[in-house]
């Protein structure tokens, strides 16, 4: 039958904490048929300054959490965890995976002008290298500026974005890429494009690329050519900002923080739809 539901189950994504929720947002824009169920690993964020072994690890374990709540896909929705173990993940588990650093550097490698490309990200993507390489795979000739900033997602998670301290760490992170005359700066974290705005006022003359759009657009595709859409399970009504049903969020570890931050990123009572991963599996 035609347009008939062909996945109604839902997405799942996990990060490390709250950044994956800035790419849970721009998929719930882009796909108002989908549900999303969310796992950030808040207990044992961050994951950036951990080695690979144990990236892989905790990653894996998340994997598992999900297919337990019976996901459709996985978006990993962290740059850490994306290149780190994407391909192990890839190979390991039977469900489709999209990872963030692709659509990321499509996207700065179609927006550059001058060839000077800058990416922040934690200290293990940037010691991956996965941005350089995906970037140089687009176009040989593109110069790569990469810096780690293991001090972002600290003050991120504390709710710090509108801090004066905030301003100064990013001066003190991004200046050396401004001199290098990068017209572009891909967000390498999912958690980074919640200081957007504060970059972009220190910063007004370069190009911001958030992965979260251009994930959002990949995911898309990825639903389509798989047949995995759903035909509109969220039933539609609004509540409190958000459909209902849209997303439900699990935690390893649940705060107040946590909650009031997830509310402002996705612009929506979250009240009844975070639970805490401990408290649901001691019952
Ligand atoms: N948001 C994650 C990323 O995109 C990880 C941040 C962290 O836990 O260090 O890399």
């Amino acid at each position: 039958m035609p347009g008939a539901p062909m996945d109604d189950r839902a997405i799942g994504i996990f990060d490390s904490g709250l950044g994956g929720l800035t790419v849970s947002r721009a998929i719930l824009e882009l796909l108002p048929n989908e549900r999303i169920f969310y796992f950030g690993d808040t207990a044992r964020l961050p994951y950036g300054s951990k080695s690979p072994e144990t990236v892989l690890r905790f990653s894996e374990e998340n994997v598992r959490f999900l297919l337990g709540k019976d996901v459709k896909c996985i978006v990993i929705a962290c740059n850490t965890a994306t290149a780190i173990a994407l391909p192990q993940l890839a190979k390991q588990f039977p469900i489709p995976f999209l990872g963030v650093i692709e659509a990321g550097a499509e996207r700065a490698a179609s927006c550059t002008k001058n060839g000077r490309i800058g990416v922040i990200g934690t200290e293990r993507t940037i010691a991956s290298g996965a941005y350089s390489a995906a970037l140089r795979a687009r176009n040989p000739n593109l110069s790569v500026i990469e810096k780690a900033c293991p001090l972002l997602v600290p003050l991120i998670e504390e709710g710090w974005v509108a801090h004066e301290a905030a301003r100064l760490v990013v001066r003190e992170y991004l200046d050396p890429l401004e001199a290098a005359g990068i017209d572009t700066l891909i967000l390498g974290c999912t958690h980074y494009p919640l200081l957007a705005e504060r970059i972009r006022a220190c910063y007004p003359q370069i190009t911001l690329v958030d992965s979260a759009f251009s994930s959002a657009r990949a995911l898309s595709l990825m639903l389509r050519e798989r047949r995995l859409e759903s035909g509109g399970s969220a039933d539609g009504r609004m509540e409190a900002g958000l459909r209902r049903g849209a997303i439900t969020v699990w935690v390893s570890d649940y705060s107040a923080t946590f909650h009031k931050m997830a509310e402002g990123i996705l612009q929506s009572s979250l009240d009844g739809v975070i639970f805490s991963m401990d408290a649901e599996m001691n019952g």
